[in-house]
């Protein structure tokens, strides 16, 4: 047992609920934390003495970000294909295929090296819990893979083997999805916490409500939780089917109609729905109404959706930027959605604040106060507090 006494936190935000805009936060303040959990927070005046300590000089503290949404078990690059999208291309799911290739392609050794250095990647912008989905393999060898991978860097680990239908499946759709939910879904459960399904019926490489739906089912009858891609590139019945089956979290939201906000108030107590502003950013597309949700009563995530497709940014301060410029949140609105509400969407109350009893992850601020996460965008501002080995 390593206690750590932190002092010199130029404001403290602890996201507990309290205060102006849920965000607790406090000034002159310290944290003790003793491992990998917070022990004590209050007054640095009152601090108590612990083993080692660390002066942040002024810097802010904010709860370590929660990414609940990401695909970093790929291989292959498609920047060719955002380039041709910035001229006018459209995206409807067809280039999944491509890094399905290129990951199928690469070898064990390769492919982990891939997710470390993304993890990496994360964590040296602030992020300290990741959700990572499978999906880039769609064989059932290829996702246990890349569960088995992903697993090593999280907890938060989600069988997408219904990311899209293979090229090998092309003519066999429910060929396919016997697959997925039977021995595909089999292997890949115990490497698995979540199911997800990318649920968008204008796609002709994703799946429709009632395919969505057996997936579902099929993922719960397995134990795992639920979550949904849904109503990303229009209107669907991803969100319906989310709130129906008491799904932890719709992902994407970006063409709502008044009657799926009004089925996200009523589940605000089950379901997040989780909003990736990189992707509109990243595909040109016009950005959902976050602060209409937030003020209808949804309760509301931020993630990056980090993938070599729609959105190849590993930056949770980015998304609270562009939550604030585009989305409409106030700073303080986007950085809770960033930490308690991605913490909440994965159905965790250990992560996404500062608190006694919560884990001890902080993340340090090269700023006075979390305004200028979205003041400074592009700035490097955010990393990880390292804490000392135990
Ligand atoms: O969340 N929508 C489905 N999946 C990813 C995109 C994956 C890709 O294009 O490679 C997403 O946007
Ligand atoms: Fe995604």
């Amino acid at each position: 047992m390593t206690s750590t006494v932190i002092t010199g936190i130029g404001e403290l935000v602890t996201c507990d609920g309290t205060g102006a805009e849920r965000l607790g936060v406090q000034h002159d303040a310290a944290v003790v934390v003793d491992d990998d959990r917070v022990v004590w927070v209050g007054s640095a005046a009152q601090a108590p003495a612990a083993d080692e300590a660390i002066d942040v000089a002024g810097r802010a503290v904010v709860p370590g970000f929660v990414d609940s949404h990401s695909h970093l078990v790929y291989a292959g690059d498609r920047s060719a294909e955002f380039a041709a999208r910035m001229a006018g291309e459209a995206y409807d799911g067809g280039g999944i295929g491509v890094s399905v290739t290129a990951t199928r392609a690469a070898d064990d050794q390769e492919l982990a090296r891939l997710v470390g250095a993304r993890v990496a990647e994360l964590r040296a912008q602030g992020t300290t819990t990741v959700e990572i989905k499978s999906g880039y393999g769609l064989t059932v060898d290829d996702e246990v893979r890349a569960l088995r991978i992903a697993r090593e860097f999280t907890a938060e680990t989600t069988f997408l083997g219904a990311h899209v239908v293979p090229a090998d499946y092309q003519d066999d759709r429910d060929g396919y999805l016997d697959l997925v939910t039977g021995p595909m879904l089999a292997a890949a459960a115990p490497y698995a916490r979540w199911i997800d399904v990318f649920c968008e019926p204008g796609s002709p490489h994703a799946f429709d409500g009632d395919e969505s739906r057996r997936v579902l089912l099929a993922g719960r009858s397995a134990g795992l939780g639920l979550r949904v891609h849904g109503n990303q590139l229009g209107p669907g019945p991803g969100v319906q089917l989310a709130v129906e089956l008491g799904a932890a979290s719709v992902d994407h939201c970006t063409s709502l109609s008044p009657a799926d906000v009004a089925a996200l108030v009523d589940a605000a107590e089950v379901t997040t729905a989780t909003l990736l502003p990189g992707v509109e950013f990243s595909t040109r597309s016009p950005y959902p109404d976050a602060a209409g949700l937030l003020a209808a009563g949804v309760s509301v995530a931020l993630a990056t959706d980090c993938n070599p497709g729609t959105c190849n940014s590993s930056s949770m301060p980015f998304m609270i930027a562009l939550a604030v410029r585009e989305m409409g949140l106030t700073p303080a609105q986007a950085l809770y959605a960033a930490t308690v509400g991605s913490a909440r969407s994965l159905r965790r109350t250990d992560i996404g604040r500062i608190a006694v009893g919560a884990r001890a992850d902080l993340t340090l601020l090269d700023a006075p106060s979390h305004l200028h996460l979205a003041y400074r965008p592009g700035v490097p501002l955010a990393r990880a507090l390292d804490l000392p080995a135990p």
